[in-house]
């Protein structure tokens, strides 16, 4: 962690010297200024933890440049200085936001305190917003490309409402953010948010997982369980990789949304819920009705309003603006220093396919954050040049044919998955194999 920062204000040029050589000894790192006016220059420049003001100073005093700080929305916690005849202003200034005063003669102990807790009250509202902008940053969708611009529109239409919307887009596109942002928006915001990933659960189960199921209605089902629609009741239920749902299961969730009601396996009776259905998908659902893997009255009733996410190829402009807003929070995550993209970098970021999307992007962000050290980031930090590629071409396999297969192989698939983020479904679909065949691939191949 980076040293506190404090600021002292005082003409008396002793009281400069005496305070910082304390605070400076106390691990801070301090800064003077003999008036407001150069210290409002300085604050124009650097930002500080805490700050020391004297109450009486030459020319503007210090209640005058706290005022100044305040209006400017400074985060600086400020500890006055005053002398006698002063201290009823610093009395005051406490009451409208100033952490403290301390009395001349200045008692160093007090000094020491005084700077301790004013920082660590900083560290605490700081960690708090750190806090809440992580958790509305939930549901931020950034972007300003046009396509951008209309989704938000659509998604502040469609949120009051209580209407069924099918969002569909390649991995990585924002499904779930943009399911969570409706949910959000919407009279149910206060209600649970609830997601069941359709392509996660096993087909046996998943019908105790969306509906509940009763203890002992089959082998394993020890107790009551709730299913996701129960747990949903009055909220959201987002249905994702609907399109991964079985036709028996399709038939099952079509009862439900018509009837508003549902059956827990091994119940007699059913239950009312009142619940909003999200879905979303990858797959392309009217060709899934025309091969017969989908049903079409299902298909109708879950598609209302029907939202595309476009790939992040299709808006380019978002690009430098999503990794900066990325950079940004993971500076401020890990406590990094803030960074800059190099024009090539940013052109380097335009040429990549993102097959990803925006997750693959967000990844790369992160990466840089935790790997770069410096301020600008190169094309060549990005490391976007899928050079695991290039050199297993180089690469001198040896041995039998078999043992250069695998190791080609395993080079491969680790390639694809890196160019995408890490998304299986998506690597195991750009290499032509079933997710199950990229799963089984992955363990004879040892690659975790
Ligand atoms: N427009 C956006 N602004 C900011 N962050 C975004 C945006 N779109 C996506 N993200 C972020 O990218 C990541 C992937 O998004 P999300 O999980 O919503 O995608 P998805 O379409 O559901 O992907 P998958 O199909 O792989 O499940 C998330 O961390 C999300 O917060
Ligand atoms: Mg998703």
């Amino acid at each position: 962690m980076s040293s506190n920062k404090v600021l002292i204000v005082d003409d008396e040029e002793n009281i400069l010297i005496s305070l910082s050589s304390i605070l400076e000894d106390e691990g801070y790192s301090v800064k003077t200024c003999p008036d407001a006016e150069s210290a409002l220059k300085t604050l124009e420049k650097e930002e500080f933890d805490v700050a020391f003001i004297d109450i009486w100073l030459p020319k503007m005093d210090g209640l005058k440049l706290f005022e100044i700080m305040k209006e400017q929305k400074r985060e600086e916690e400020v500890i006055f200085i005053s002398g006698h005849g002063t201290i009823e202003q610093a009395v005051r200034a406490t009451k409208i936001g100033a952490f403290d005063f301390l009395e001349k003669p200045l008692s160093l102990e007090r000094v020491v305190v005084a700077a301790k807790n004013a920082s660590k009250k900083k560290e605490l509202l700081e960690k708090e917003k750190f806090f809440k902008s992580e958790l509305k940053s939930d549901v931020e969708i950034v972007g300003e490309s046009p396509a951008m611009l209309q989704l938000k529109e659509q998604i502040n239409l469609v949120a009051p409402s209580d209407g069924r919307v099918l969002i569909y887009g390649e991995n990585g596109t924002g499904k779930e953010l943009v399911a969570r942002s409706i949910h959000q928006l919407s009279p149910r915001a206060s209600e649970p948010f609830i997601e069941v990933n359709c392509a996660a659960i096993p087909n046996e189960l998943i019908e105790s997982e969306l509906f509940g199921h009763r203890k002992g209605s089959f082998t394993g089902a020890i107790e009551n369980k709730k299913g996701k629609f129960l747990l949903a009741n009055k909220g959201t239920l987002f249905l994702d990789e609907v399109g991964d749902m079985s036709l028996m299961t399709q038939a099952k969730v079509l009862r439900a949304l018509e009837e508003q009601k549902i059956e827990p396996v091994g119940a007699s009776e059913s239950i009312k819920v009142d619940v909003r259905v999200i879905a979303a998908t990858n797959k392309d659902l009217e060709k899934e009705i025309a091969e017969g893997r989908f049903r079409e009255d299902l298909y109708y009733r879950l598609n209302v309003v029907f939202i595309k996410l476009p790939p992040l190829r299709e808006r380019n402009s978002d690009i430098p603006l999503l990794f900066n807003y990325y950079l940004d929070y993971y500076s401020k995550k890990y406590k990094k220093e803030k960074k800059k993209l190099s024009s090539s970098a940013v052109k380097a970021l335009y040429e990549c396919p993102w097959n990803g999307n925006v997750r693959e992007l967000k990844n790369l962000a992160e990466r840089v954050i935790i790997m770069h050290r410096g301020e600008e980031i190169l094309e060549e930090d990005l490391f976007l040049k899928p050079s695991s590629l290039q050199r297993s071409s180089d690469k001198m396999y040896s041995g039998s044919l078999k043992e250069a297969r695998e190791a080609f192989e395993r080079d491969y698939i680790l390639k694809v998955i890196n160019d995408n983020g890490g998304n299986l479904a998506k690597s195991a679909e750009i290499l032509g194999i079933e997710r199950r065949h990229l799963y089984r691939k992955l363990s004879a191949l040892k690659i975790r």
